[in-house]
């Protein structure tokens, strides 16, 4: 018994991962160890050899068990010791800042007014960049001999075997349409997304970006419009006095219809929105055409709604001061540097637009 004490006691002693502890366990005390074919032969002794040698299988049967585990746990400790100095992270290290990328300010001007909507109630909805006809013109009231169908301005797909052609949208207009067909009325929400016209110089460029939004309901009015389109100025600029002036215009998709213009100064090429005496165009609004709720779906004798558009591109130009507009799709990294915004700090209502 001294024997297989000292035996497996140092062969426990010994084992340097589990599997050599495990095979130890088995050698010892399991069906077929020693230790337990020694207390299968208690049964064959007499009951004074019994007495003595029991207990003394039993604590050593104890003493086994004890070491094992001691050992089990002093090689979970040091294994995990191991992993502890091999795994270590420095939590505390800077990050480095401009690695991971920036958000392009369009990105980014999109968010901020997805977030002042949203606060508004409005919903969020894209649409196709290659739309039909019908539903980047005809729907939206504009004739057939309008100037803006002209090859001029639309980049159209070559024509399929019916004779359409499909165009690359020229405006988000179309996705009122899809989405008044979607929704019905009551409805409100607006469309951002990338349009095509045929130009290019320092305002304009032949891909741009629009936002266009929509409310719907039974007694919508242009008062809704204007305290809607001065509420999203005023947290969009962040500038609490903004004064915005309507110009009555002309769109075919609306009725009445208004340019908006915000009051602005520039003075040493700086430009400041709500102060002075100058007048800068951001948007065009109005009254939605009766045909073109029609043309949704929804019943111009029960409903009416606002709509507007405008370009996110250059409101985000106003807000951000950058000159060129060329310089937004020219994937230089050094104006992506300069102009891009944190990828960890997206704009939110309570927290702010930009930090
Ligand atoms: N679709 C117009 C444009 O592209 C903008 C607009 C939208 C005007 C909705 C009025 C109402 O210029």
């Amino acid at each position: 018994m001294e024997q297989l004490r000292a035996k497996h006691l140092a062969a426990i002693a010994d084992a340097d991962d589990e599997a050599a502890l495990e095979a130890v366990r088995l050698a010892a005390l399991g069906k077929k160890g020693e230790v337990s074919l020694l207390m299968r032969e208690l049964g064959r002794m007499s009951p004074e050899e019994r007495q003595t040698a029991g207990p003394a299988l039993n604590a050593l049967k104890d003493e086994v068990n004890a070491a094992l585990a001691a050992r089990k746990a002093a090689l979970g400790d040091a294994a995990l010791a191991e992993r502890l100095a091999a795994e270590w992270l420095d939590v505390t290290l800077p990050p480095r800042p401009r690695l991971a990328g920036t958000i392009h300010p369009i990105s980014q001007v999109t968010e901020e007014v997805a977030t002042i909507f949203a606060a508004m109630g409005f919903g969020v909805k894209e649409g196709p960049q290659i739309e039909d006809d019908w539903h980047n013109f005809d729907a939206l009231n504009i004739p057939p001999e309008h100037p803006s169908r002209t090859e001029m301005d639309t980049f159209y797909m070559a024509p399929k075997a019916d004779g359409t052609r499909h165009v690359l949208r020229t405006h988000t207009s179309p996705v009122q349409i899809r989405g008044m067909l979607e929704e019905g009325a009551p409805c409100r929400f607006i469309c951002p997304g990338r349009v095509y016209r045929s130009d290019y110089d320092q305002t304009h460029t032949p891909m741009f970006h629009q936002v266009e939004g929509l409310a719907i309901d039974r007694a919508i009015s242009m008062a809704n419009l204007k305290w809607v389109l001065e509420e999203f100025c005023r947290a969009f600029f962040e500038v609490e006095g903004v004064e915005l002036r309507f110009r009555a215009s002309h769109f075919p998709f609306t009725e009445p219809s208004a340019e908006v213009d915000i009051r602005c100064s520039w003075t040493g090429g700086v430009l400041k929105i709500g102060e002075g005496d100058d007048w800068l165009e951001i948007l065009g609004s109005g009254m939605i055409h009766p045909k073109v709720l029609r043309a949704g779906g929804i019943d111009p004798d029960q409903w009416q709604g606002f709509a507007f558009g405008m370009g996110i591109d250059r409101i985000a130009m106003l807000k951000y001061g950058i000159p060129d507009l060329r310089a937004f799709f020219d994937s230089d990294l050094r104006w992506l540097r300069h102009y891009g915004f944190s990828a960890l700090e997206g704009p939110s209502a309570h927290a702010g637009l930009t930090r």
